[in-house]
């Protein structure tokens, strides 16, 4: 799932696996790079991290060249073997291919090729590819490469050279991301930003029916039916720095530390004393001055989605209007009628999560409002959305969603108060004042959070330590913050945590409390804080464990619970964002002590670009 290439007169290998390192975050089953010298090409495939490719190449190294290209996979179709590892090439080693995404219509073309006597060796869909090049060659790979595109459906990111032109790569993006990087007599290719920032800030993403020819340090993009077109770079803003993991031990770690900062940024450009600042938020009235909005859905995927689920409960609080707020994958299968009068908001980090981007061009087709927040410039979902919002987190490179989550969070309510003024619903003005005071006092509160829970949190994660179940416990705002701390604990610990509503407890999962059983209780919601009271001390009644969350000041939760780890107060809204912190490091420091790769825990990838 990450493709990276290099043409120009620098040492290959080097620049695309140090690119590949950078990208493994976007699936790391097995790894690959072929290397041509300008005459020859070379390959070699691993299955495990970048680490054993590097070793496989220690001792079967490959001739120096200054042209290649490299795959880091997220197996779809077939075992993540060295055998179905990426370059894949056909019966005669002519065309070799990495391929991001799924070919849905491998099947067909296998069978066919099957028939004209093509013999495949892998269990990937890829593999139909350099066999169809095969059979079309016309002895022009960008030629041949045109003319099995229309072959081809499904999403995918293709990078493709031929032995018979040793000098080419050819790049094509479908649905898939794939960037070019601009250098001085130097051209890269990869499928997200970050691991082009070392190299250079000029970019620019290959869009559908494009296709990108590099070679020798000459880019040309053209279109599918072969005309010349101007590729003109984005200039990006992150800096190398921001890639870098510094003196932290892992990513993770680094980015929960730079929330304060990151939301710092992202409220200097959207919020003044007593406005909100969300021009493109405008801009949809601008265009369309009458348009009314009658219901707004808010999807995503993971962490997005949790994000989401919290921003239902701002909005429905304020706004007067119906707000759904789904994963992706479950809008797709079942949504309710969708039409003209219906804003999408759709939340997404890496701007190109398969399942959101399907939402995307769905909700397109019924004619609804696409509002995008996103953390990725140039990514799909930001050229495709009507208007976007950025949420100014800086590159995320672990796998666990912790910066990402809180800027949205923090997004979500400057977007229920810029929709609250433009649907006129009057809002208190007391009321409002106090959620403006409390959102100019977010990054000093975060950092509060952060100093206050960084140690006593050891304690906790010593205490989950040798568990495998856990329950996050809570009621409104607490229990959506519940789900994400759950699944914060199952992707970096492993631990079989799950999250419930605690008033619904009693309803049946009460008969799974057994003595001792770890139990993590969110108390930072004022409207239903005694009635958490009492679920608290239900569970204590059957012996359960007890560690809360709750504000500083409180007298209760610690008569019940076992240990009491307390945050800052600010307004209901925003406590989500101060009680995530010490649940992020929860289940940081429950993978670290269980020895578990935190910032690449097992079976996930950053950005999941197949449905
Ligand atoms: C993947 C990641 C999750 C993330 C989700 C949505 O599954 O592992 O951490 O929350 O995708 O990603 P997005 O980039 O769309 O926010
Ligand atoms: N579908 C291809 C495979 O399974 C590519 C998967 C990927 O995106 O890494 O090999």
């Amino acid at each position: 799932s990450g493709i990276v290439g290099y043409v120009g007169t620098r040492n290959a290998q080097q620049i695309l696996l140090d690119g590949l390192d950078q990208l493994d975050y976007r699936g790391y089953d097995s790894a690959g790079i072929l290397i041509s010298d300008g005459e020859r090409l070379g390959w070699r495939r691993a299955t495990g991290r970048i680490k054993q490719l590097r070793d496989l190449l220690l001792r079967e190294p490959l001739q120096q060249g200054t042209i290649g290209m490299g795959h880091t996979r997220w197996a779809t179709h077939g075992a993540p073997t060295d055998n179905n590892s990426h370059p894949l090439t056909g019966c005669d080693e002519r065309f070799f291919v990495v391929h991001n995404g799924i070919i849905e219509n491998y099947m067909e073309l296998k069978r066919e090729l099957e028939k004209q006597g093509h013999q495949f060796t892998t269990e990937t869909d890829t593999e139909v590819i350099p066999h169809l090049l095969e059979t079309r060659d016309t002895g022009d790979l960008e030629e041949t490469v045109r003319v099995i595109l229309p072959l081809l459906r499904g999403s995918f990111a293709l990078a493709i050279m031929s032995s018979e032109q040793p000098n080419t790569i050819i790049a094509v993006s479908q649905d898939n991301p794939l960037v070019i990087g601009f250098g001085r007599g130097e051209a890269f290719l990869a499928s997200d930003i970050p691991a082009l920032i070392p190299h250079t800030k000029e970019i620019y993403p290959i869009k559908n029916g494009e296709m990108a020819i590099l070679s020798d340090t000459k880019v040309k993009v053209r279109g599918l039916d072969g005309e010349a077109l101007e590729a003109r770079p984005t200039v990006i803003e992150w800096e190398r720095q921001d890639v870098m993991r510094n003196d932290y031990p892992h990513y993770m770690l680094k980015e929960i530390f730079e929330q304060p900062r990151v939301i710092e940024a992202l409220l200097q450009v959207h919020l003044d004393e007593a406005e909100v600042y969300l021009p493109k938020l405008a801009e949809i009235w601008e265009k369309e001055p009458d348009f009314s909005v009658e219901r707004i859905f808010i999807v995503g995927s993971g962490s997005s989605n949790h994000a989401g689920l919290i921003g239902k409960k701002m909005m429905d609080r304020w706004l007067g209007i119906p707000i759904d707020a789904c994963s992706s994958s479950e809008f797709l299968d079942d949504h309710p009628p969708l039409g003209p009068g219906h804003l999408v908001i759709l939340l997404s980090q890496s701007g190109e999560t398969a399942d959101t981007l399907s939402v995307l061009r769905t909700a397109k087709q019924h004619d609804c409002k696409v509002y995008a927040i996103t953390n990725t410039r140039g990514g799909t979902i930001a050229r495709q959305a009507d208007q976007i919002l950025y949420m100014k987190a800086g590159p995320e490179l672990a796998i666990a969603s912790t910066k990402a989550y809180t800027t949205q969070l923090t997004c979500l309510a400057l977007l229920t108060i810029g929709l609250a003024e433009r649907l006129k619903v009057g809002i208190d003005v007391e009321e409002m004042t106090e959620l403006f005071a409390a959102l100019r006092r977010l990054p000093v509160d975060v950092e509060s959070t952060l100093i206050m829970t960084q140690d006593a949190i050891d304690q906790f994660a010593e205490v989950v330590f040798d568990q495998e179940h856990l329950f996050v416990i809570g009621r409104g705002l607490d229990y959506v913050l519940a789900l994400e701390a759950a699944l914060k604990l199952q992707e970096i610990s492993y631990l079989h945590a799950d999250a419930y509503q605690a008033g619904e407890l009693k309803h049946g999962t009460m008969a799974l409390i057994t003595p001792g059983m770890p139990i993590i209780a969110l108390a930072t919601q004022q409207d239903v804080f005694s009635k958490m009271v009492n679920n608290i001390k239900e569970v204590k009644a059957r012996g359960a464990f007890v560690m809360g969350i709750t504000a500083i000041g409180d007298h209760q939760i610690s008569e019940d619970a076992d240990q009491v780890l307390y945050i800052p107060e600010t307004h209901p809204w925003l406590m989500p964002i101060l009680a995530a912190i010490p649940l992020q490091l929860l289940a940081y420091y429950s993978g670290v002590v269980r020895d578990l790769d935190v910032d690449r825990p097992r079976n996930l990838a950053k950005s999941m670009t197949v449905e």
